[in-house]
């Protein structure tokens, strides 16, 4: 890069628990839990631009209760990862792409544009300091969140004039239990998660708030994630609350709904589909109708499902649930193709495998 590196004022934290009770907390840390020592902060005024870069021990935020971000949601957020290779050392995957969604989900919300460097410093500073917080590679990863918020004191609804840029971390297991196996998911035909012209396709924190009564749902049902459906059809299959999904063919191809702006762009998805093609596989990026999976699973033309993203890595979908019934995928067992992409990402991911797209980023 040839743009200067933004130099981050430091504070430590001093009061930081011992080696020997991170270890423990790092041993079993489930998912969005146990949180690292620091927080980078970056705060934003208009006339001014970005300023202020700090890292600091992680602390509670002060806000005015008239903030805009707690009347009118102006917020967005990225997830990401550190990993710690066999060699011990912490690596991003594609954190370049995290920065541009995030720039877009920043337009879509009006708020002010930050910088890919000075998103890529902070993240950088930040797994830096917190190092030590990344779990062993048979554990986890540090999950990064990185998220914006409207901070000016103002209850006119108009995009704010002050932001604040953080980022913190946690350490991460599985998103889903381990021993579980292949998840089941509810297939939302109540509520929609997006429509043309919203903003499904931005990271904000609104749309995860509207899923949540659908994935309540999901849970009544005893299932872990919930499926949405298009808003105008309701028959069109497009993400689910918070992950990409991928169906695998018996004749070798792949199959995953289009970015119209009703979803959003996954990064792991992206990757996957790369892979994909890479293994010398068909890859459409096609709507595919609920109804057609029922009868592809019936007839057996449809072998694997599975989901993706950051906090799900890949994960094999081996029930849909709905007011009609159970569709079983693949015997409820994990399909082959859903375990040869998950290791092949994993090895790139975790550095045990040469990276030939340029995706990793050393701290
Ligand atoms: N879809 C939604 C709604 C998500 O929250 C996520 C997670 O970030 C994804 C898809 C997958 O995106 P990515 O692979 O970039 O993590
Ligand atoms: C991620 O995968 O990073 C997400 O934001 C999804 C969320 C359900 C944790």
């Amino acid at each position: 890069s040839t743009t200067k590196e933004t130099v981050f004022q430091i504070t430590p934290k001093t009061d930081a628990v011992s080696p020997a009770e991170r270890a423990a907390l790092l041993a079993n840390p489930g998912f969005g839990r146990v949180f690292s020592d620091h927080m980078a902060v970056v705060t934003y005024t208009q006339g001014k631009g970005w300023h202020t870069p700090q890292v600091l021990p992680r602390q509670p935020l002060l806000l005015d209760p008239a903030a805009s971000v707690l009347h009118y949601a102006q917020e967005i957020f990225e997830g990401m990862k550190a990993y710690r290779t066999p060699e011990g050392e912490a690596q991003l995957f594609r954190p370049d792409a995290n920065a541009r969604r995030f720039r877009k989900s920043a337009e879509r919300m009006a708020m002010a544009d930050l910088p890919e460097d000075l998103f890529l410093d902070a993240v950088n500073q930040l797994v830096k300091i917190d190092a030590g917080w990344i779990p062993d590679p048979e554990v986890g990863t540090l999950y990064l969140r990185p998220f914006m918020i409207a901070t000016e004191t103002a209850l006119g609804v108009k995009p704010s004039s002050e932001y604040k840029f953080i980022v913190i971390a946690c350490a991460a297991g599985e998103y889903f239990s381990k021993d579980a196996g292949p998840v089941s998911v509810w297939v939302e035909e109540r509520t929609v998660r997006a429509s043309r012209g919203g903003t499904g396709a931005a990271k904000c924190g609104g749309n995860y708030a509207a899923s949540l009564t659908a994935q309540q749902e999901a849970k009544e049902h005893g299932c872990h994630q919930v499926l949405f459906l298009d808003a105008v059809e309701r028959k069109w299959i497009e993400e689910m609350g918070g992950m990409n999904i991928v169906m695998v063919f018996n004749d070798g191809s792949i199959q995953t709904p289009p970015l119209e702006g009703t979803i959003l762009p996954g990064i792991t998805r992206d990757s996957l589909l790369t892979l994909a093609r890479d293994k010398g596989l068909t890859v459409r990026e096609e709507p595919y109708a609920i109804d057609q999976l029922y009868a592809d699973a019936k007839s057996g033309r449809l072998r694997e499902v599975f989901a993706c993203g950051t906090a799900a890595v890949v994960t094999p979908i081996g029930t849909l649930k709905s007011a009609e019934g159970d569709c079983v995928i693949n015997n409820g067992q994990t399909g082959e193709l859903t375990a040869a992409l998950r290791k092949t990402l994993c090895d790139i991911q975790f550095g045990r495998t040469a990276d030939t797209h340029g995706w990793v980023h050393k701290v």
